[in-house]
């Protein structure tokens, strides 16, 4: 009994002690082509870098002899309240990782008592993941060539309780990830010799893979999945479904067909992030896209000080892009961030060890948030701001 705890999901989830051993536990546990594609970026990786070096520029100003023993970290989104600043970022294809894909990652959200952000390209459907996850979530979508699907999912979105839109607007065009264009990544991903014997040397994502293949991607939430069970590379299946015409203008027209707040994920300038404001958004997202989208962008961390000065508190704002540790997350709050995203740590999770993996990442950026806020004298998460931060150089 003891050996089959230890090698249960739970076990190796409590294995983990930081995210980066819930990555070093996945890139052992699926194949090394689905890792790259949730771990990689585009071209030189140079952004994804950033995002996590970003940090380091940052000291933070502890400060003493404050009553910290309780703790207050919830706080709300959009008006709902959520137990902790971490949501869950839209991952597409999570499916790949393991066959409970959106569904086990929105259930672990769920159970910390936050949201789930449910992709437009996700391998579970609306109605799947609602009916194994109902607890709160918001739906993210592309602008897409096809209107017509992307306002039925809105419709199917709304129907099943999704409380906001997502509005993710940068991906013009797929970002060029060579790890993917080297792997040969494909949608549905080509059963290849390499890839049936990883499956071998790795037997648990093989069990997965038997147990319920549910290999192929966006069977009834995502249109155009390659008909006839053709392959197409990665990129050039997201190339067809999004639409690189759509400018500012466009946005009033997915507010006819979304009544609920809006937000818009992808924001790196402060000129556009007052745009947003301007066209009435409730939330802004700075993402740049976990680096897989243009690289050699500033780290979302460096570029959040600007745009929270120029929203001046007229939309809530959110980040995403590296947060690994509870002080990136203190980082965040303090420079202008309601709450914060996480993409990869719960990839990495549910690859690592399924839900009890995705549960642990919470668990974990959970658990150090609690300490370096009583370390650093704010017990309260609403009273971080800038005045607890130094910037370097
Ligand atoms: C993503 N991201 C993403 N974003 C989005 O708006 N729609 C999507 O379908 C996806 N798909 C996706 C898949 C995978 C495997 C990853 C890793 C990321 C980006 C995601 O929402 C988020 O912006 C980044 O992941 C944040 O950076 P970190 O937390 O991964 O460093």
């Amino acid at each position: 009994a003891a050996t089959r705890r230890r090698f249960s999901d739970e076990g190796r989830a409590a294995r983990c002690h930081n995210i980066e051993d819930l990555r070093v536990m996945a890139k052992r546990s699926v194949p090394q082509p689905i890792f790259d594609y949730v771990d990689g970026a585009a071209w030189g990786e140079v952004t994804r870098r950033r995002n996590r070096d970003g940090f380091e520029r940052f000291e933070l100003l502890p400060r003493m002899l404050v009553d910290v023993s309780k703790l207050e970290l919830a706080t709300t989104a959009l008006g709902r309240e959520i137990a902790l600043p971490i949501i869950g970022a839209p991952t597409g294809t999570t499916g790949l990782t393991h066959p409970d894909g959106e569904g086990a990652v929105a259930r672990a959200a769920h159970s910390m008592g936050t949201i789930y952000t449910q992709s437009a390209l996700s391998s579970l459907s609306i109605e799947e993941v609602s009916a194994m996850a109902p607890g709160p979530k918001w739906f993210q979508l592309y602008v897409m060539t096809d209107r017509g699907v992307a306002y039925d999912m809105l419709q199917r979105a709304a129907a099943h309780g999704y409380e906001a839109l997502v509005l993710t607007v940068d991906v013009a065009v797929a970002g060029v990830r060579e790890r993917d264009v080297r792997n040969r990544f494909s949608i549905p991903p080509r059963l290849t010799l390499r890839a049936a014997a990883q499956g071998l040397v790795r037997p648990r994502w093989a069990r997965n893979f038997i147990a319920r293949p549910r290999l192929t991607t966006g069977n009834t939430t995502s249109p155009r999945v390659p008909a006839g069970g053709g392959a197409v590379a990665h990129a050039e299946w997201v190339n067809r479904q999004f639409d690189p015409s759509v400018t500012w203008d466009d946005l009033a027209t997915f507010r006819e067909h979304w009544g609920g707040p809006l937000l818009i994920k992808g924001i790196m300038r402060p000129d556009d992030a007052v745009r947003a404001v301007e066209h009435g958004v409730e939330g802004i997202i700075v993402s740049n896209h976990g680096g897989r989208q243009l690289d050699h962008t500033r780290s979302t961390i460096e570029a959040l000080p600007a745009i929270a000065e120029a929203v001046g508190g007229r939309a809530e704002l959110y980040l995403d892009g590296g947060i690994r540790r509870g002080t990136d997350i203190i980082t965040a709050l303090a420079l202008g961030a309601r709450a914060v995203l996480i993409g990869r740590p719960m990839v990495y999770g549910l690859g690592a060890a399924g839900e009890a993996g995705v549960r642990r990442a919470f668990e974990l950026l959970h658990g150090e948030l609690a300490t370096a806020l009583a370390l650093a004298g704010y017990p309260r998460i609403s009273d971080l701001g800038p005045e607890m931060i130094h910037l370097v150089r």
